[in-house]
């Protein structure tokens, strides 16, 4: 099937709070390869959120199994109903989103957190993450609630910053 597409800003949907799954049916299980499947199109992101395709359900999948530089994780998660117990530690971070594809942005999260969730099966998941991880499991539940990396900048002057694009036809600056 088809790849489905990401909604992007400043589409209001992306605004929309998702709702709990209930069913934990074969519909659920295809809707969740096919969102797989978009985290993957083109170079593959750490996270997505259910919300992103235009499907409002509490379904996010991270993946930061991946990263250059090796970080502590717990290798690819589907999180159905996920929701953060325990914050604990703030620091900034740069954060890129499928939704948001002109800019980067530097972020405060909480440095370690406590997250349960049901697998895609419905059965109990609970994780302690730290770092980016934990990072990735913010930025995704955020989208959940309605919220982008963009609402959370403390300043749009100085903290977002575009994205390097090499447009076709254009010169290419070097350094
Ligand atoms: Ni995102």
């Amino acid at each position: 099937m088809a790849i489905l597409e990401i909604l992007k800003v400043p589409d209001p949907r992306l605004k929309q709070v998702s709702e709990p799954v209930s069913e934990f049916d074969d519909v659920l299980q295809a809707f969740i390869d096919d969102l797989e499947e978009a985290r993957q199109d083109g170079p593959a992101a750490v996270g997505i959120a259910a919300p992103q395709v235009g499907m409002f359900k509490r379904i996010v999948i991270i993946d930061c199994s991946g990263t250059r530089k090796p970080v502590p994780n717990h290798g690819h998660l589907i999180l159905v109903n996920p929701e953060i117990t325990h914050w604990e530690g703030y620091e900034p971070g740069r954060e890129g989103c499928l939704s948001v594809p002109d800019y980067t942005g530097n972020v405060i999260r909480a440095t370690h957190i406590k997250l349960s969730a049901l697998d895609r099966h419905g059965e109990p998941l609970e994780f302690e993450m730290e770092g980016y991880e934990a990072r990735a499991a913010q930025h995704e539940i955020d989208h959940l609630d309605g919220m982008l990396f963009i609402d959370r900048v403390v300043s749009r002057r100085t903290d977002l910053f575009q994205r390097k694009v090499y447009q076709k036809g254009g010169k290419r600056k070097k350094g």
